[in-house]
């Protein structure tokens, strides 16, 4: 699949989703999209939480929303932030990426108005722990 093409869609998903972030407490909202093998799109927003620890980011919104959609695999990821720098995803959520993305996929920090770093999971997770550590 050329991810290229799903460039605009999966950055728009990750903007809309943006808009629904719950994010009261820190009112920094995120959003964030992921693509699937079937070239389907999922996106998430953070959801923060009263008791502070209990809440969670956006891109482990839209990774629930592809596996709940019964996708397998994350072959891009968008994340929607605006902040003076990009805002790349966290090292928890690096980690949740990798139980479904390759260290080719491509994350891409977006803003309002277009790219603000380009990623790659491999490059934000270097020498990562994954499923294939583990016995089948
Ligand atoms: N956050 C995300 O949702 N994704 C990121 O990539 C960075 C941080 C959220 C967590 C929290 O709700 C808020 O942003 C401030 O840290």
């Amino acid at each position: 699949m050329n991810v290229e093409t799903h460039q605009d869609a999966l950055f728009a998903a990750a903007r809309a989703a943006r808009e629904r972030a719950h994010a009261p407490y820190s009112r920094f909202t995120v959003g964030a999209a992921v693509l699937d093998e079937q070239g389907r799109i999922h996106a998430g927003c953070n959801v923060e939480n009263a008791a502070y620890p209990q809440g969670w980011c956006a891109e482990a919104s839209a990774l629930s929303a592809m596996v709940m959609a019964g996708g397998k695999q994350a072959l891009a990821v968008a994340v929607c932030g605006v902040a003076p720098q990009p805002v790349s995803p966290c090292g928890g959520c690096r980690q949740k990426l990798r139980e479904f993305a390759a260290d080719d996929c491509p994350v891409w920090a977006v803003d309002l108005h277009g790219i603000t770093a380009t990623y790659t999971l491999g490059g934000l997770l270097p020498h990562s722990f994954g499923p294939d550590h583990l016995p089948s």
